[in-house]
């Protein structure tokens, strides 16, 4: 595997090892206030993470681009300012919300610029 395609493989597994987690909590406190941030975590964290890795595994020469690097970074670091700042704010600190817009703003920028690496690379006529 390429690095950029390892680097989200990689996060993925820590999204779903810390997802998994609050799941086991929320279903053993029976307090299932974290609901957003676990559906969250998987889903956005977990399995978008996976299918980011096997793009760019399946397009190894598209993962050797800056522009994949930096999509990397900017799905990392956003995505982790996603869930920390859901996290934060259900555990009752509204306060945070200005941090969770920027993050979710951001994260959909990422989405974004995946969209202009991904779609010209399976569009390509082989
Ligand atoms: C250790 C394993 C897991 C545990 C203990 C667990 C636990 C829970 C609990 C307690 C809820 C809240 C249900 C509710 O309040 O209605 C929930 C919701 C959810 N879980 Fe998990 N979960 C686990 C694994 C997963 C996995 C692997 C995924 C996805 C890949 C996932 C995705 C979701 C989603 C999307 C929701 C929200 C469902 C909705 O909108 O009603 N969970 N989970
Ligand atoms: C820009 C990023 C995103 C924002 C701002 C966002 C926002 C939201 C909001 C406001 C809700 C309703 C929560 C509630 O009623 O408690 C929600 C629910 C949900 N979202 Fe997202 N979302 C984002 C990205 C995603 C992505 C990428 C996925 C999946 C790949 C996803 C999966 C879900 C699921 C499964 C639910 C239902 C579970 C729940 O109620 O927490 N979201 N989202």
């Amino acid at each position: 595997m390429q690095s950029v395609a390892r680097n989200f493989f990689t996060l993925a597994v820590i999204y779903s090892l810390c997802g998994m987690a609050l799941g086991l909590h929320m279903a053993i406190s029976q307090d299932h206030g974290q609901m957003p941030t676990h559906a969250h975590t998987m889903a956005a964290g977990w399995l978008m993470s996976a299918v980011f890795a096997f793009f760019y595994h399946l397009f190894p020469a598209v993962g050797q681009k800056t522009i994949a690097v930096v999509h990397f970074w900017l799905t990392a670091i956003s995505g982790i300012g996603l869930m920390i700042g859901l996290f934060v704010m259900l555990a009752g600190n509204p306060a945070i919300e200005p941090v969770l817009a920027i993050a979710s703003i951001s994260f959909y920028a990422a989405m974004l610029l995946f969209a202009f690496i991904a779609l010209p690379a399976v569009w390509k006529k082989a």
